[in-house]
């Protein structure tokens, strides 16, 4: 859990709507923290495992609501369900404009964007880990139309699960992730569609540059589809500029590869205006926020940045 002083931050109830492998840890993390957390699952499953970690099953959520639901359910998740007129909406989405699109409709104000970087090739609430969220980074979306109070809210249940805040546009999040994840579940899938293709023997001899470079292969198809087809404009474009990389004569590609992987950078601790300017650089810069004090809130920044 945070060590930082986020006593000084507001914490209100939290609801979780999905109970699986996101909705879940979170709601355990949550938990296991101290904190009241309600939440609500379609599936009777998930909804015990929750409740056997101190989690109050209730179709009537407030303070912030979490949609953890797989994409496709994102719009109407929350149909059946009671929630507090001033509650705050956050989801979980990998895809983030497509997100707002809906729920920035339904919601307006209160709704602000929501990604942790965190998870594994498991799905549902047998993945459930409370740690899954310590030392992630959370992209928190800072919309033109988002309120800068109900964005603090969501950053709060990020940093109180141990996450360190990324202020970022919904726009910017979906370009970086397209590098980043989408674009590697792509090649991923294509790296193991061709080791397939050469037989039993190149299985056979598969090692670690296999399995790291196709772990995220073992993912629910549907959960990768949703993500890249939710994601289609950025993951093209970013998938042609690895088609560019590849044309390139091996030994440069390769030792381009390695500087930006063996990259190491420290951090410079920053102190930031509760500003969506000052925050959207943070964002920008690679840093994070990690805690508020009084009018401030404190992050990091890479070294030279
Ligand atoms: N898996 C990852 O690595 C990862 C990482 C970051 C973000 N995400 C995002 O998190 C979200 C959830 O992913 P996950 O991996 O936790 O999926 P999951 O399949 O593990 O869990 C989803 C849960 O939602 C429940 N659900 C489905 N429809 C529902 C509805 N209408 N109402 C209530 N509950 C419903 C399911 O029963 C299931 O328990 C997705 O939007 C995904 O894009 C996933």
């Amino acid at each position: 859990m945070s060590s930082f002083p986020v006593a000084t931050m507001p914490a209100p109830p939290v609801g979780v709507v999905g109970l699986g492998q996101l909705g879940g840890s979170l709601a355990a993390a949550l938990a296991a923290a101290g904190r009241p957390v309600a939440g609500w699952d379609v599936d009777a499953g998930a909804r015990e495992a929750a409740a056997a970690r101190g989690v109050r099953i209730s179709r009537e959520l407030a303070g912030v609501v979490v949609l953890a639901v797989p994409l496709p359910a994102v719009a109407t998740a929350l149909d059946e369900l009671t929630i507090d007129p001033d509650a705050t909406v956050t989801d979980v989405g990998s895809v983030k404009v497509p997100v707002l699109e809906v729920l920035g409709d339904a919601y307006g104000s209160r709704f602000v964007g929501g990604h942790p970087m965190a998870g594994t090739e498991r799905s549902g609430h047998a993945a459930t880990d409370p740690g899954l969220f310590a030392g992630a980074r959370w992209a928190v979306c800072l919309d033109p139309g988002t309120d800068l109070h109900r964005w603090l809210r969501v950053a709060e249940v990020a940093i109180a699960v141990g996450a360190e805040v990324v202020p970022v546009t919904s726009a910017d999040h979906d370009d970086a992730v397209a590098a980043i994840s989408h674009v590697p579940h792509l090649l991923a899938a294509a790296l193991a569609t061709v080791a397939g293709q050469a037989g039993p023997l190149a299985l056979g001899l598969a090692a670690g540059s296999f399995r790291d470079g196709t772990r995220v292969a073992g993912s629910d198809p549907a959960f990768v589809t949703s993500m890249v087809e939710g994601n289609a404009g950025p993951t093209a474009a970013a998938l042609a500029r690895v088609q560019q990389q590849l044309a390139r004569p091996w030994p440069d590609l390769v030792a381009d590869g390695h500087a930006v992987r063996s990259r190491t950078t420290g951090r410079r601790p920053v102190r930031v205006p509760l500003d969506r300017t000052a925050l959207l650089a943070l964002g920008r810069q690679g840093g994070a926020v990690t805690g508020r004090l009084a009018a401030f809130l404190e992050g990091w920044v890479p070294e030279g940045a």
